[in-house]
């Protein structure tokens, strides 16, 4: 498609001037002798780039501008001045023009600013674009600036679109919940339903019932038909929170339900069908739990094909201070306060601080010191934390470099890639250190 110009101009011979000119050039061209003939075109027609000139009959070039950028707002427009006007070229370029040209018009320049000013929309657009895709590819608000993020998100991205459950693992507080709200929301059910089920807050019988729902009289007091949340999250998505606390039984009617997406009401004997796409999330340590026969090997085995691991924040250092200033922004409005940043030797804390309760426990201490603080900075004494807390008594250094070393390769579950990616050394430096302090893969 070929780029469409709009010529405004009340003079006949410049329009034509112009107008031959640039058809020369292999652009389309349209003209108009008033702002007002413009407008009308404008709106029924779809232009790339317009030339107006600023003195017209009626309504005059900067005033369509307006016009224009209301109705498109980067809508790239030229204006042309009469010799010593600079005063309203200066007010078109207010008005959102892109440039303006001094007549006589200098046809070489005209073709230069032009250029320009398309190759300025189309990066625009782009940016823009790209900006959307983002968005739609990392909805909520997952700050991710480590490599270890990067990486999670990234199988997130991936995992998303297919219906395969996921299990997601990390210590309590690293975003585990905020996790399966992303992968849902990448999803191609992100219009159906997401239905949480927190299997640690509820007891047992309730729980059954909250799962797959009830028949009038299948125990005393169901006194009506119940849906379960298996059955209403039909096409859509259900997240069992806390799934190493499911007590065995369940586990047993859950499995099955993965099986074959079969499932009974209690009280029932018709079978029925759901869909439900299956996100699980915990942070105890299910191969502990298998051993103690406290959660079923098997449903393990059907859980875990993706599994997702969010490292604690204490290992992803990157994110600390960028998660503590979204959290400072976030509570300095929601408390209307106007807080700069964070004193130094607070800032040295937050970094170095072990966060055990990891971003759900930055996020509680950033919240409670903006509503503390009397000025506006926040210092150590408003975070609640006295210095040296959370720090584990260093015994001698290459004892604490060996215990972190050998913590950071459980945690990858031994990818000395990722391990030695996380400490910022290099895979050999990596291999080596395994050899010096011994290190075996338990
Ligand atoms: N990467 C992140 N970017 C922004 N906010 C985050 C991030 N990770 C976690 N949060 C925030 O931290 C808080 C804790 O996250 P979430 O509830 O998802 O953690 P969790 O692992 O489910 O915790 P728990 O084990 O305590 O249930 C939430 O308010 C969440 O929005
Ligand atoms: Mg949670």
């Amino acid at each position: 498609m070929k780029t469409k110009i709009l010529i405004v101009d009340d003079e006949k011979s410049q329009r034509e001037l112009l107008g031959g000119f640039l058809k020369k050039k292999g652009y389309e061209t349209v003209v108009a002798g008033s702002a007002e003939e413009g407008l009308e075109l404008f709106e029924k027609d779809c232009f790339n780039l317009a030339i107006l000139d600023i003195k017209l009959p009626g309504m005059d070039g900067i005033q369509l501008v307006g016009c224009l950028k209301e109705l498109d707002p980067d809508f790239p427009a030229i204006l042309l001045t009469a010799f010593g006007t600079v005063e309203s070229a200066v007010r078109g370029m207010k008005a959102g023009a892109y440039d303006y040209l001094t007549k006589p018009i200098n046809l070489e320049e005209l073709l230069e600013v032009i250029t320009k000013a398309l190759k300025h929309n189309e990066l625009i657009t782009e940016n823009k674009l790209l900006k959307e895709q983002l968005r739609e590819k990392y909805p909520g608000e997952i700050l991710s600036e480590s490599n270890a993020m990067q990486q999670v998100l990234d199988t997130m991205a991936k995992v998303a679109p297919t219906d395969v459950p996921v299990l997601i693992r990390g210590e309590s507080g690293t975003g585990k919940e905020l996790a399966a709200r992303t992968i849902y929301a990448l999803s191609t059910r992100k219009n159906e339903p997401f239905i949480a089920i927190n299997c640690a807050a509820i007891p047992e019988n309730l729980l059954e019932s909250e799962m797959f729902g009830y028949e009038k009289g299948a125990f005393t007091g169901a006194t009506g038909l119940k849906k379960g949340k298996i059955e209403i999250a039909s096409s859509g998505t259900i997240f069992f929170d806390e799934i190493g606390d499911m007590p065995p039984g369940l586990q047993s009617k859950l499995l099955r339900f993965l099986q074959d997406g079969k499932f009974y009401r209690l009280g029932s004997t018709v079978e029925l069908q759901s869909s439900a796409r299956i996100i699980a999330a915990t942070n105890q340590n299910l191969e502990k739990l298998i051993s103690e026969k406290a959660f079923r090997e098997d449903l393990y085995f059907r859980l875990k094909v993706i599994t997702i691991e969010i490292p604690p924040l204490r290992l992803r250092k990157k994110d600390i201070m960028p998660l503590a200033n979204f959290f400072l922004d976030k509570f300095s409005r929601k408390h209307h306060k106007d807080i700069d940043g964070f004193s130094p030797e607070l800032r040295k804390f937050i970094l170095n601080y072990s966060w055990p309760g990891n971003v759900r426990e930055l996020e509680n201490s950033i919240e409670r010191a903006v509503v503390l603080t009397q000025t506006n900075l926040i210092t150590m004494d408003n975070i609640g934390y006295t210095e040296g807390a959370g720090f584990e008594k260093p015994v001698t250094l290459e004892e604490v470099e060996k215990k972190h070393i050998e913590y950071v390769l459980n945690q990858t579950g031994w990818m000395l890639n990722e391990a030695a990616d996380m400490l910022g050394i290099h895979r050999n430096t990596m291999r080596m250190k395994i050899e010096k302090y011994g290190l075996k893969r338990k």
